[in-house]
């Protein structure tokens, strides 16, 4: 599937390495530039659907989940138009003659956010019919939110044999909507669907992701009408009639985040350029208690270990601004050479806690009881052959591998591909020991 993305998307370099080595133990001293964030260009992307008019992103991260949304809307009949410029990669979209049967059901399975396109396709067309979106092993990931709010809003949902078929014969209306959750994929569905239906649209419980907030400010320049942006309760007069946008994605606070944990893991220095620390929520409290010292300069984020070492914290993972579950893994990483104990309460997802037995085989002391991780830091990891189980257990594994002692092998890249752009290359440039065979 690598080389009919690339033909999608023409920048997707297909791997031939299916393994990666990392030879750890040296400090990372460099610039390593933060992309566009994986979690805000996906529903980005999908935003021109609404639209016969172009929408212009840029700063798109070049990762395989973005390859893969391509290769889905162009099956759906968008016009992708790419370019690269000193300012990252853009896409423009064109939207104007979109089929919304011709879903490639193989693609929508690899990514669990491809749930996004139900909202708008459904917005758009009057029907929608998605095979159940797949995505990381790390739990039920259910789709009731989404469901319950699109029924509400007047879509009639069945789901059978695997498949969510939905019409809204005359469009979708209006609805006060409560989320159980402050889910993000929940949220910015809805919002989607919103924008486009007729009358208001209020969803409560809503989540504050730095990237619904990217999401609607790019449907505000499209001419929607959106508030409460970044808060619990998000407004949306529906029917405006969308016209186009350019848009620069949100920088990655979890690509930053990972790197700031890798300085500070291999008592280094990173400056990391487009790094945001007010986009850490909470985490930037956690980090600093851990010893991981940021600060900002006119070049980016300078991120180095304090003068005190790396300390065992206590954490829990919560909707933001608290403590990114995408983070989670990174930081165990970090915690687990850390001096002292660390308790990690993981609260979002229910099994995700996978790269606990991988780190336990580089020499980390974890005992997992329900939903929290206790870890004993060892001081230094020592090599191993690892396996990546999801997109951020993955990004885990390299750190645990660039900071550890020896040679670490490390299998299941396409996690890793599927969230970062470029991780082996700017590392390498970096000092890393690290390369795909
Ligand atoms: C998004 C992010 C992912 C991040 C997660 C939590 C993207 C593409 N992915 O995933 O990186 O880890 O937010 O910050 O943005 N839930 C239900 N029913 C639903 C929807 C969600 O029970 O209909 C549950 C989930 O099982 C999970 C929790 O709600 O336990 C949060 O999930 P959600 O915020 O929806 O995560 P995603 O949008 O899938």
């Amino acid at each position: 599937m690598n080389a009919s993305l690339s033909t999608a998307a023409p920048w997707w370099r297909p791997n031939t390495g299916h393994r990666l080595i990392v030879r750890g133990g040296r400090p990372l001293v460099g610039t390593y530039p933060i992309s566009g964030a994986k979690n805000a260009v996906l529903p980005l992307m999908v935003s021109a659907l609404l639209t016969p008019h172009l929408v212009t992103l840029r700063n798109v991260p070049a990762n395989l989940d973005v390859a893969v949304l391509v290769a889905l809307l162009q099956r759906l009949g968008c016009g992708m138009h790419w370019s690269a410029s000193d300012s990252g990669l853009a896409v423009t979209i064109a939207a104007d003659r979109v089929q919304p049967r011709r879903i490639d059901a193989e693609l929508v399975t690899r990514m669990r956010a491809s749930v996004l396109l139900f909202g708008a396709l459904l917005a758009r067309g009057g029907e929608a019919a998605l095979p159940m979106p797949g995505g990381d092993a790390i739990g039920l990931r259910g789709i009731d939110f989404h469901v319950t709010g699109l029924r509400a809003m007047g879509a009639t949902i069945e789901l059978t044999d695997g498949t969510i078929r939905a019409t809204a014969r005359d469009g979708l209306r209006g609805a006060d909507i409560l989320l159980p959750q402050p889910s993000v994929g929940a949220t910015e569905n809805l919002l989607l669907a919103a924008v486009a239906a007729t009358g208001t649209t209020t969803i409560r419980n809503a989540a504050r992701e730095p990237e619904i907030a990217d999401l609607a400010t790019c449907l505000i320049a499209m001419g929607a009408r959106i508030a409460g942006l970044g808060t619990h309760v998000l407004t949306i007069e529906g029917g405006a009639l969308l016209g186009g946008a350019v848009h620069t994605v949100l920088p990655d606070r979890i690509e930053f985040g990972t790197l700031a944990c890798a300085a500070a893991l291999t008592d280094g220095e990173l400056v990391l350029p487009h790094g945001r620390v007010e986009l850490l929520g909470a985490a930037a409290a956690s980090f600093a208690a851990a010893g991981i010292d940021l600060h900002d300069t006119e070049d980016g984020v300078v991120a180095r270990r304090a003068k005190d070492g790396l300390i065992g914290v206590d954490l829990t993972t919560a909707p933001y601004p608290g403590f990114a579950t995408d983070l989670q893994a990174p930081m165990m990483a970090l915690l687990a050479a850390a001096a002292g104990t660390s308790a990690i309460t993981e609260s979002i997802f229910e099994q995700r806690f996978r790269h606990v037995d991988e780190l336990r085989k580089m020499g980390a002391d974890i005992a997992v009881r329900g939903r929290t991780a206790r870890i004993r830091g060892v001081g230094r990891l020592h090599g191993a052959a690892v396996t990546c189980t999801d997109v951020r257990a993955a990004a885990a594994l390299v750190l645990a591998g660039v900071g550890a002692e020896g040679e670490t092998t490390l299998d299941g890249l396409d996690h890793l591909d599927r969230g970062y752009d470029g991780m082996t290359e700017k590392l390498a440039a970096c000092g890393a020991d690290i390369a795909r065979r």
